[in-house]
């Protein structure tokens, strides 16, 4: 019990960063403590309240000296938001610290050197890069420590950002720099317009109020789909709220509202009405055109998915007599994207709206050698299917954060595709599914990429040739 107990750590040099944003560094014992709010090069005083699960974690009670790679935060909401936590850092070492975390899974999880690691894909722009943003409306606001000693109540309608581990509050907004206007003007309008309404605002304890959720999409072409979920049915002021929010923005191209009343914000699963302009918004990448409904999951960063989906085409090493599957397809941008190159393109995907949504933008683009499948990439992928669909030259996988199933793995081992391009964001579970396919498989080139500048998130891209 007694090595569970609170401790203060003097001068720890912070070395490098972990999972989630956590500065690391070790005290003169060896031992490692993770820090928040703390970068490579500052040696910082911690307080750790307590080990979790047998880890030290702290926060920083003095800077004795700041580290040379800080810069000044860009957003006001800086330390309070959970979004953009590394932007105190430079981009430079953003980059830097990414990359390594790519290098340390694949030799420490993976057991693997990749006969090619090539240098992390920047991104470019590293601000106003994504095209979906989501806010909440609350009764109740978030108070930083400050805010609380200045004696400001909770009590405070608002429109803004979840904070991981706090369910109720909800972080006011007013300038997010992660997404182009109109967003923040449309965003700071949704909240005044409901003010002067005087709607009620949600309480995410007591599930009581009117105004909810709102998904802003905004895409590379300027098209703009503003979703809107209500807690009540009530048709006049929905209404009345919605015709002010077009009268405010006629560049709203779309607009959708559902009734949410359910406990959670997720919305996939409800009604979708539509209540002004076209049903989907249309997005490009390079020359392939995407239409979006409401509920559609689209790569988030535009400018980024079209540099990756060049490389995993490159990695691909299509000549155009390939046979190539898709695994997680989405809504299929890749094999759309790629369909031109190959000979023949089978995605699969579990989400059988996505998979709708890959067929429509398959014949919008006139893609005629690229079908799709609904269902769990593990139930669907067999000895039968590759009979019916011809044995794969290469296969693309992307999987969620969790990685591939094990019995996935066990199927790409019977199939030996002589090529297999792993997709990731969680450079650990791509290194755990590479070292299941060792036995036959070698990594012959890998490369990260910076999808989300300023976040902990990394892609890694790497090619897994048949040995
Ligand atoms: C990281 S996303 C990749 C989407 C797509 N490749 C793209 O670039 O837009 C992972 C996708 O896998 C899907 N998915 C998750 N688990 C799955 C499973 N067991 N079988 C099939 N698809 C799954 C998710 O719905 C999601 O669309």
């Amino acid at each position: 019990m007694a090595r569970n107990r609170s401790k203060t750590y003097k001068n720890i040099v912070i070395t490098g960063l972990a999972d989630k944003g956590y500065g690391v560094g070790k005290d003169e014992a060896g031992e490692v403590v993770f820090v928040e709010k703390a970068v490579p090069g500052d040696v910082v005083n911690v307080f750790s309240p307590r080990k979790k699960k047998g880890v030290r974690f702290g926060v920083v009670t003095d800077y004795v000296k700041y580290s040379n790679h800080r810069v000044e935060a860009f957003c006001k909401h800086f330390g309070q938001c959970g979004g953009c936590k590394y932007q105190h850092l430079s981009y430079e070492m953003q980059l830097e610290e990414k990359e390594k975390m790519v290098v340390q899974a694949l030799q420490r999880i993976g057991k693997v050197t990749p006969e090619s690691f090539e240098p992390i894909l920047p991104a470019e722009p590293t601000s106003l890069y994504r095209n979906k943003l989501e806010f909440a409306f609350s009764s109740k606001r978030w108070l930083s420590n400050e805010d609380m000693h200045a004696g400001l109540p909770f009590a405070e309608d608002v429109l803004g950002f979840h904070i991981s581990g706090v369910y109720d509050k909800i972080l006011p907004i007013e300038k997010c720099h992660l997404q182009k206007e109109p967003s923040n003007e449309i965003r700071n309008a949704l909240l005044k317009i409901g003010i002067e309404q005087e709607l009620e605002f949600y309480d995410l304890k007591n599930h009581t109020g009117f105004l909810r959720n709102v998904v802003i999409r905004i895409t590379t072409t300027g098209e703009v789909m503003l979703i809107v979920s209500f807690a009540k049915n009530d048709k006049k002021a929905i209404k009345k709220y919605l015709d002010e929010v077009i009268l405010q923005f006629p560049q709203i191209t779309t607009l959708y509202y559902c009734i949410n009343t359910k406990v959670n914000d997720y919305y996939a699963d409800l009604d979708m009405h539509l209540y002004h302009g076209t049903p989907t918004i249309v997005e490009m990448l390079g020359e392939i055109q995407f239409k979006i409904g409401p509920k559609s999951f689209f790569q988030t960063n535009t400018f980024q998915a079209k540099r990756m989906f060049d490389m995993v085409k490159d990695y691909c090493g299509l000549t155009g007599s390939e046979n190539v599957y898709d695994l997680y397809t989405g809504l299929g941008s890749i094999a759309l994207y790629v369909a031109q190159y190959c000979k023949q393109i089978t995605g699969i995907e579990e989400i059988a709206a996505a998979i709708d949504d890959a067929r429509i933008n398959a014949d919008l683009n006139n893609i005629q050698n690229a079908v799709f499948y609904a269902g769990d990439v593990k139930d669907i992928l067999d000895h039968a299917f590759s009979l019916k669909h011809g044995k794969p030259d290469v296969v693309i996988t992307d999987p969620p954060r969790i990685g591939m199933h094990a019995d996935v793995v066990e199927t790409l081992l019977k199939l030996e595709a002589p090529k297999i391009v792993y997709v990731s964001c969680n450079p650990a579970t791509q290194a755990r599914d590479i070292q299941l396919l060792s036995e036959k498989y070698k990594v012959t080139r890998v490369r990260p990429v910076d999808m989300f500048p300023h976040t902990y998130h990394i892609e890694s891209v790497a090619l897994l040739e048949l040995i």
